[in-house]
């Protein structure tokens, strides 16, 4: 049996369904107010539950063999990136679990001061490193089903808005091939106690991406490119409010500052380990698309 946190998110919901293609017992942990129906469909086990409570994932770690996770924190990255990781592990090790997952991100460990997220998550490896569990630890760059709604957008008016450096480089990921990565990661022996940054086969600048999408609607972008300092001004506003998505901002102020790509050797090595060849961003976008 595999529990599946997230398992309604953009990787946790592919996950299911993959396993699910594979024949495989899945208990997929989600919440009340959770779009599960298309998983319960599939023959997944859905276990109602809020990774806030202790109690609630202590009751879903009962009797599973892998433990895949996959969920997101919203704005509560100690809660949910850092405690309910941490349960879980020693949940996994209460329980005699055979492999744990762990959806990382790209540059955790590269001290970003300002970033919950990224600080939960290199605690949370580095806990998991230490646990004697069997691991695999992946840290995607940016997914490509994130930009879905923004290229449907940019489908009906022709726009795309464009924050920070348009130079920066990104490495999308094809997110079924992430979660392909991730339940392959249970078998593959290269994949066992290690970690992988994982991103798309091509190294892509920030502005390649609307004229990826005018590509596919033969389409010129019209680009608006909005400076960092329009974060900072929203940042500085909102702390008055709300200290607690004032620092969710540093985590996305973050990844709009930075370069979160992989390099030549780093995918060639995933290719290798993992035996597929990763899809391109349009690739993916056409696919989904039908175009
Ligand atoms: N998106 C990216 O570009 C990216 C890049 C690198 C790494 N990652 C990491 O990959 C992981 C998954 O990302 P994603 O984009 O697939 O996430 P997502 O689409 O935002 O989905 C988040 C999932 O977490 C669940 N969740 C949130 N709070 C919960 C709670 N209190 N109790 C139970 N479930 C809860 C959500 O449930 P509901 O359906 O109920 O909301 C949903 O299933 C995250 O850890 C993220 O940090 C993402």
């Amino acid at each position: 049996m595999f529990l599946v946190t997230g398992a309604t998110g953009g990787i946790g919901r592919r996950v299911v369904r993959l396993l699910r293609q594979r024949n495989q017992s899945v208990r997929a942990f989600a919440r009340l107010t959770s779009h599960y129906g298309e998983l319960e469909h599939r023959g997944a086990e859905i276990f109602i539950g809020d990774l806030h409570q202790e109690k609630d994932i202590q009751k879903a770690s009962k009797g599973v063999k892998y433990i895949i996770s996959a969920h997101g924190s919203d704005s509560d990255a100690l809660s949910l990136d850092y405690r309910a990781n941490i349960e879980l592990i020693d949940q996994a090790k209460a329980n005699g679990v055979q492999h744990f997952v762990f959806i990382s991100v790209l540059g955790a460990d590269r001290g970003y001061e300002d970033a919950p997220v990224f600080k939960a998550k290199r605690a949370v490896e580095r806990y998991l490193e230490a646990s004697g569990l069997n691991y695999t630890i992946l840290r995607p760059a940016g997914l490509a089903s994130n930009l879905l709604p923004l290229v449907e957008r940019f489908r009906e008016t022709g726009l795309y808005l464009l924050i920070g450096d348009r130079k920066n480089r990104t490495s999308i990921v094809s997110t079924d091939d992430l979660a392909r990565i991730v339940v392959d990661s249970i078998t593959v022996e290269g994949a066992r106690n290690r970690i992988f940054p994982v991103g798309g086969p091509e190294i892509l600048l920030r502005e390649d991406i609307p004229w990826i999408f005018g590509r596919i609607f033969a389409k010129e972008p019209v680009i608006i490119n909005s400076p960092l300092f329009f974060i900072d001004g929203l940042q500085g506003v909102l702390g008055l409010f709300n200290p607690q998505t004032q620092k969710a901002l540093g985590t996305f102020r973050t990844l709009l500052a930075n370069e979160f790509f992989c390099t030549k050797d780093e995918i060639a090595n995933l290719e290798t380990i993992f035996n597929f060849q990763l899809e391109t961003l349009e690739s993916f976008l056409r696919r989904y698309l039908a175009v």
